[in-house]
C-alpha cells in the first residue's frame, strides 16, 4: 500500500514537473507574460475583428479581409441561428446556406453590404422587422463588420493579396 501510494506520488509530481516549463498557462511561473492564446511569452495579438491571431487588417480606418469561418460565423451562432438554424427558410448555419439565402431569395449580394438585404435587415431598414427580431439590434461595430465583410466579396475566407 505505502508504495502504491508512493508511486502515485512521484507520478504526480512527475506530470507536474515535466509542464512546468512547457508554458503551462495554468502555472504562475511565466514571467514573461501570456499572449491572447494563453501562451507563455507568445507572440499572437488579437485582430482588429478581435481574433486572436486572425488575419484581418485595419486600412483606413475599417477592418478589412475578415474570415467568414473565424470572425462572421460565430455572430450568427450567438445571434441567430436559435431562429435561422433549421431547414426551412433563412439559415445562417454555414457559409453555404447563407449564400443560398431564404424564401425570397439571397440576402448577400457579394460587393454590395449596405444593399443587402441581411444588413438591411440588421438596421431595421429592410420590409418586416429588424434583426434579430424581438432582440437588441446589433452593435454597429459588429453591423460595420458584416457590411465590410459582403463589401470584400462575401467569400469564407479572405484571398491573399
Ligand atoms: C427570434 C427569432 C429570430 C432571430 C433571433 C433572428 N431572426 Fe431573422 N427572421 C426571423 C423571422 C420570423 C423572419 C421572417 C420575418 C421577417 O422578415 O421579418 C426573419 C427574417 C430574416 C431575414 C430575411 C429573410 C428573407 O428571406 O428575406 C434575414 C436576412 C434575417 N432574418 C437575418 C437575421 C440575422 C442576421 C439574425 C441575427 C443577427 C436574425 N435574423 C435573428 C426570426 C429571427
Amino acid at each position: 500500500m505505502k508504495i502504491l501510494f508512493s508511486f502515485i506520488l512521484s507520478f504526480i509530481f512527475l506530470v507536474f514537473w515535466s509542464c512546468s516549463d512547457a508554458g503551462d498557462p495554468l502555472s504562475n511561473d511565466c514571467t514573461e507574460g501570456l499572449d491572447c492564446a494563453g501562451e507563455c511569452g507568445g507572440t499572437a495579438v488579437e485582430d482588429c475583428a478581435g481574433i486572436c491571431d486572425g488575419s484581418a487588417l485595419l486600412s483606413n480606418g475599417e477592418c478589412t479581409n475578415i474570415s467568414y469561418t473565424a470572425t462572421i460565423q460565430p455572430i450568427f451562432n450567438t445571434n441567430c441561428t436559435g431562429c435561422h438554424g433549421g431547414s426551412s427558410g433563412l439559415s445562417l448555419s454555414t457559409h453555404t446556406s447563407l449564400m443560398t439565402g431564404g424564401n425570397s431569395g439571397h440576402v448577400v449580394t457579394p460587393g454590395d453590404g449596405s444593399g443587402s438585404r441581411l444588413v438591411k435587415k440588421l438596421r431595421g431598414t429592410a420590409s418586416g422587422s429588424r434583426m434579430p427580431q424581438n432582440q437588441d439590434p446589433l452593435d454597429e461595430t459588429t453591423i460595420n463588420l458584416i457590411e465590410t465583410w459582403i463589401d470584400e466579396g462575401a467569400l469564407e475566407e479572405p484571398q491573399d493579396n
